[in-house]
């Protein structure tokens, strides 16, 4: 029997950066997927298959994190190994992941794979809640880094719109779907290093800063009437505000800012989504001008369009 879950990706739609500083973000689930499917083997192995990857090792051996060459698989076999340990199991297990979530670009694909490997690892004994399941995935991220707040994989398990900060998440109860056009610069980033930049922009221009967080937090807090309101064209406004302060604490690029640029041509608006120096870019469209910006940021990156998912963690087949 084959324990199949599958659990959605994320953007930012409001608030990176400030949000390390206190500010509410405001991010939500989309509709592109990681399907982890998972069953028990005859030989004493836990397999782990994806597209970008296989790795395996014995069901006995310890789980020695350094061991696994492949980082982004070790939450994986923690995951296996700490269910196959609860439910007194000696069986192999093997998990085979499919995504449609492109990898590396901030759009929460390690979150959602470790939610939905979860879910299906887990759903071969016991189905557990979505709470469980949260719990357990978190716990197997922080194993590759430690300072993980948790709301990729929040927003994930329950799906819809989030606001989060330091003191945790809150769901948005809006069932009005946005279209969104997500545009990959193809620039690699690394979130821990543009962090720290941020913080040396801080530490030189404290006050510009402060003022700063300010207009952030003025941001989301109409931004979150807005979305309920489903005024899309105060909503785009505001996300080209958002970007003029993600462009002055210095974490757009010239290819962000050309794509930008495209995009606010037909969008309502357009900005980064997530920790900027690369990654993704976002625009907010509807019927009426999707396809007009789709076709012309297609001819300048790899774009597709996504809506918000509302389901988040799916089970499709458990035991
Ligand atoms: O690039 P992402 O989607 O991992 O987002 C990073 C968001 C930051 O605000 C830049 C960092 C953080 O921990 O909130």
């Amino acid at each position: 029997m084959k324990s199949i879950a599958s659990a959605p990706g994320k953007v930012i739609l409001f608030g990176e950066h400030f949000v390390v500083y206190g500010v509410k973000a405001i991010l939500c689930a989309i509709d592109k997927r990681i399907t982890a499917t998972t069953q028990f083997l005859d030989e004493p192995k836990i397999r782990i298959k994806s597209e970008l990857g296989n790795a395996e090792m014995d069901v006995d051996t310890p789980l020695d994190l350094n061991s696994i060459s492949t980082r982004f698989m070790k939450p994986f076999f923690y995951i296996v190994k700490e269910t196959l340990r609860e439910f007194n199991e000696k069986k192999g297990v093997e998990v085979v992941l499919k995504s449609d979530i492109p990898a590396g670009i901030g759009l929460g694909s390690s979150s959602a794979a470790c939610v939905a490997v979860t879910a299906s690892v887990v759903g071969l004994f016991d189905k557990k809640s979505k709470e469980q399941v949260l719990k357990k995935s978190i716990e197997s991220e922080r194993i590759i880094f430690e300072d993980v707040s948790g709301a990729d994989s929040s927003v994930s398990t329950f799906g819809g719109l989030m606001a989060y900060d330091k003191n945790g998440f809150e769901k948005i109860y809006s069932k009005n779907n946005l279209s969104l056009i997500i545009a990959n610069s193809n620039q690699v980033h690394d979130t821990r290093e543009i962090v720290l930049k941020v913080r040396e922009f801080k530490n030189k221009n404290e006050k510009m800063f402060a003022d700063m967080c300010k207009q952030e937090k003025e941001l989301v807090r109409e931004a979150l009437l807005r979305l309920k309101e489903n005024d899309l064209n105060k909503l785009g406004s505001l996300i080209s505000e958002n970007q003029k302060l993600l462009k002055k604490i210095n974490v757009s690029t010239d290819k962000l800012d050309f794509l930008i640029k495209e995009a606010s041509k037909t969008s309502y608006g357009a900005k980064i989504t997530g920790a900027g120096g690369g990654g993704c870019v976002i625009s907010l469209v509807d019927e009426s001008n999707a396809t007009t910006t789709l076709e012309n940021l297609k001819k300048i990156s790899d774009c597709f369009i996504a809506k918000i998912d509302f389901d988040g963690l799916r089970y499709l087949q458990s035991k």
